[in-house]
């Protein structure tokens, strides 16, 4: 009994301390109550969501105090409770899930403080998001999300051009379609932006470009064509830029050189051309470029790598681009993954790529890279497959380097000794055959047999 005393004593000292809601959320909910007209207003925006069977004022008779629903967030204005925040889907157990038909009541668009409405696995069947009404919302409403909800089909309300204090709109993984409203581009006060794994379609507008508090931009995965939009170089905060799987045309902008903060940039999978922008170099925060699966094509040598000193993750394979390894590249030493297969790199491997303290992956391989792969043993034994070099017919690891051991690069030939060949070559097969010679290719060089064996593989001996 003392020790409760005790403990009821500084509870006390603590809520005096901190006259904050948390502490002495009991008494205010008595003396902070709810209006009517939100609490029902509450009520009938949930049950258009989960269905008529829901009863609110049964289930949760006091929702902002001593009831409170799952997924609901209240705070005092004025000494009234409102809501705050209301999540929509299975995210706990207890969550609020949706109807098979889904409801938008209007009750929805008098919660005047809303300031977070989100909708996660909710639209089964198909079904459009209204466009009425959101300019209600335009004062309080902060974040909107709908997020892998598989029924939601149609357009994005243009009137969500209206939500003018809007931070993050999340609309990912839903089949939302048509072209994206140019009354996006109004809400310069997002943070966030994301409508990634839709099937947008059509050009980006012009104006997002103006966004320029945006720090996170993901249209990824969508069927958007048309070119970049030079007003990109606006979006200055930027740290995320996620356009990858999309049918993008034309050069990268220079303008992009713009986006100082920019850690990272994924252009993947679209259909760029027009070389390598020289401005990415200044990219300078960037820590991921991802500009694989483009017809991009120009010189790799182009671009001084070493600038981008923060790059862990480098992606240009399958790009058309010509040149050779720039060896510039070894001095970014962040550098955790390297591809850069399946284009048409040609000259040899330089041999300090092997001292990339992090790396983890580095795939050279569908090029026509030439001479010896130099690297050492331990660089193929750390890396294993993770090393990728075939399908590069012209190039072959030394075998003096690696002797008696399984660390050798997969689907790279073993190199011969470089004088043979240009010995060889320079026979006339057909008169060495004619002669009684038989002739016979093992990886691609060649052997002349009898007699002239000894010579062959005992050329270091005449050294
Ligand atoms: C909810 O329940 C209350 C009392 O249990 C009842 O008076 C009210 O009509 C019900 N409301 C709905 C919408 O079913
Ligand atoms: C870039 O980042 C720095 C450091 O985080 C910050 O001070 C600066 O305001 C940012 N620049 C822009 C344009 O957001
Ligand atoms: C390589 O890129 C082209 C587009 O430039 C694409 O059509 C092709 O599928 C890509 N190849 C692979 C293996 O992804
Ligand atoms: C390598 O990785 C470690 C651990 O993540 C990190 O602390 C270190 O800074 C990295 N090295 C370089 C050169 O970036
Ligand atoms: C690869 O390079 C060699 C010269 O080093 C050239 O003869 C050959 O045609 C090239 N192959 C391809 C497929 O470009």
């Amino acid at each position: 009994m003392k020790k409760l005393k005790h403990l009821s004593f500084a509870i006390l000292v603590l809520c005096t301390l901190h006259l904050s809601a948390p502490c002495n959320g009991e008494d205010e909910s008595v003396a902070a109550p709810m209006k009517r007209t939100e609490q029902e207003a509450l009520y009938s925006a949930i049950q258009g969501f989960v269905g008529k069977w829901w009863n609110g004022s049964d289930l949760y008779p006091d929702p902002c105090g001593w009831t409170p629903i799952q997924g609901v967030s209240c705070d005092l204005f004025d000494g009234l409770w409102f809501v705050t925040e209301l999540s929509i889907g299975p995210v706990h157990d207890n969550s609020l899930n949706c109807d098979q038909n889904v409801e938008f009541s209007p009750n929805l668009f008098a919660l005047k403080h809303l300031r977070s409405l989100s909708f996660f696995n909710c639209f089964v069947s198909p079904f459009s998001i209204p466009t009425s009404n959101w300019e209600m919302l335009a004062e309080s409403l902060e974040s909107l999300e709908f997020r892998s909800n598989r029924g939601l089909t149609g357009q994005v309300p243009t009137t969500f051009g209206e939500l003018k204090n809007l931070k993050s709109l999340v609309l990912m993984e839903n089949g939302l379609s048509g072209e994206l409203p140019q009354s996006i581009g109004n809400l310069i006060d997002l943070r966030r932006l994301n409508l990634a794994g839709n099937s947008f379609r059509g050009q980006i507008p012009d104006n997002f470009g103006g966004l320029n508090n945006l720090l996170i931009l993901d249209i990824s995965r969508n069927t958007l064509s048309g070119s970049l939009p030079v007003s990109f170089g606006g979006l200055i905060s930027l740290l995320k830029l996620d356009l990858s799987f999309n049918q993008l045309e034309g050069e990268i902008p220079l303008e992009l050189g713009n986006l100082k903060n920019l850690t990272l940039l994924d252009l993947s999978n679209n259909r760029l051309s027009g070389g390598l922008t020289k401005s990415l170099q200044e990219l300078s925060s960037l820590q991921e470029l991802v500009l694989s699966n483009n017809p991009i094509g120009g010189d790799i040598m182009n671009l001084e790598w070493q600038n981008l000193r923060s790059l862990t993750a480098l992606d240009l394979s399958n790009m058309s681009l010509t040149g050779g390894i720039p060896e510039s590249i070894a001095e970014v030493k962040g550098l955790r993954f390297l591809g850069l297969n399946d284009n048409k790199l040609t000259g040899d491997i330089p041999q300090k790529l092997q001292n990339l303290p992090n790396v983890s992956a580095m795939y050279i391989h569908g090029n026509n890279l030439t001479g010896e792969l130099k690297f050492q043993e331990w660089f193929y034994g750390k890396m294993g497959r993770r090393f990728g070099a075939w399908g590069n017919p012209n190039l072959c690891y030394p075998s003096a380097l690696i002797s008696r051991s399984y660390n050798v690069p997969f689907g790279v030939k073993e190199c011969q000794k470089e004088e043979v060949m240009k010995y060889e070559t320079n026979l006339d097969f057909n008169s060495m055959a004619s002669l009684g010679f038989s002739v016979c290719c093992v990886n691609g060089l060649v052997f002349v047999v009898e007699g002239l064996v000894i010579l062959v593989l005992d050329f270091n001996f005449w050294l």
